[in-house]
């Protein structure tokens, strides 16, 4: 079975969806097979991975049982559309409705060895059955003033997901993200929150740059594109693989890229 990696946060723009992009470009490069599934009706990892728009059967088809998941993939990735949204709703009302996307995915093929969900910009029914079908959590934070307030609330969220329908769900860490040291907000949000959240927050935070944007704009992963920046995914990758365990062999091939 693959180990499936939730992605979330509170909020939009702590960058969840290039933490999803840029990780499984470290992965592919560590021959990890994973695969993405774009949980956000604005389909941005649809979009960055170069899904085309109009792709067919998306996530929508899979959670409203129109399709099952192995056709869901186009590439390395099932894409979300704006049809989410309103599947959103429809689940609302349905039995089972956390367990939806969990059911989906005892679907997955074999071959992956991680899955890498990402979450829409809220805590609402899609990010709890993000995390009821995961084995881990990730929780992305933008190292800003309320950061540490974000990242309590996605906390509360999985506490939830823990106590009710996924005991096994198992925090892998706290990023801090889109971080600028040479701020004092950047610094005190990273230090309330490894205060407060201690060693699961990840020890390397993702530095700011615009070459983010210039990355999304052409395409171009930023690991090709800066590389020196892309350094902190590629340690990122290597932390998560260490957490994760019984990834060595991948970590050596990564460490072997860099
Ligand atoms: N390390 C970074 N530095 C600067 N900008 C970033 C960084 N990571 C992501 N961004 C930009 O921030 C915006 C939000 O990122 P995104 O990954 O879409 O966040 P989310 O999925 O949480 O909404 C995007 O425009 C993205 O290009
Ligand atoms: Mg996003």
């Amino acid at each position: 079975m693959p180990r499936t990696i939730a992605v979330l946060s509170q909020k939009g723009g702590t960058g969840k969806t290039t933490t999803v992009r840029t990780l499984c470009d470290a992965f592919r490069r560590a021959q990890v097979p994973a695969l993405a599934i774009d949980l956000d009706p604005q389909g941005n990892l649809s979009d960055y991975l170069d899904v085309p728009p109009d792709a067919q059967p998306t996530i929508s088809d899979v959670l409203s049982g129109r399709a099952r998941l192995p056709e869901a993939i186009h590439g390395e990735v099932v894409p979300a559309s704006l049809d989410l949204a309103e599947t959103e709703l429809m689940l609302g009302g349905r039995i089972g409705r956390e367990m939806t996307l969990r059911r989906a995915i005892a679907d997955a093929p074999e071959r992956y060895e991680l899955i890498l969900i990402d979450c829409p910009p809220s805590l609402g029914l899609l990010t709890v059955n993000a995390l009821v079908a995961a084995d881990e959590a990730l929780i992305t934070a933008e190292a800003q003033y309320f950061a540490l307030q974000g990242t309590e609330q996605a906390m509360q969220v999985i506490d939830v997901a823990r106590d009710t329908l996924n005991p096994d769900l198992h925090l892998l860490g706290v990023l801090l993200n889109i971080a600028d040291m040479r701020t004092v907000h950047s610094r005190e949000a990273l230090g309330s929150v490894r205060e407060r959240f201690g060693e699961a927050v990840l020890p390397t935070p993702i530095r700011a740059s615009i070459a983010y944007a210039e990355s999304a704009e052409r395409a171009i992963s930023i690991l090709d594109h800066r590389p020196d920046l892309g350094a902190d995914y590629l340690a990122l990758a290597d932390e998560l693989m260490r957490r994760l365990g019984g990834m060595d062999d991948a970590r050596r091939r990564l460490a072997a890229t860099r």
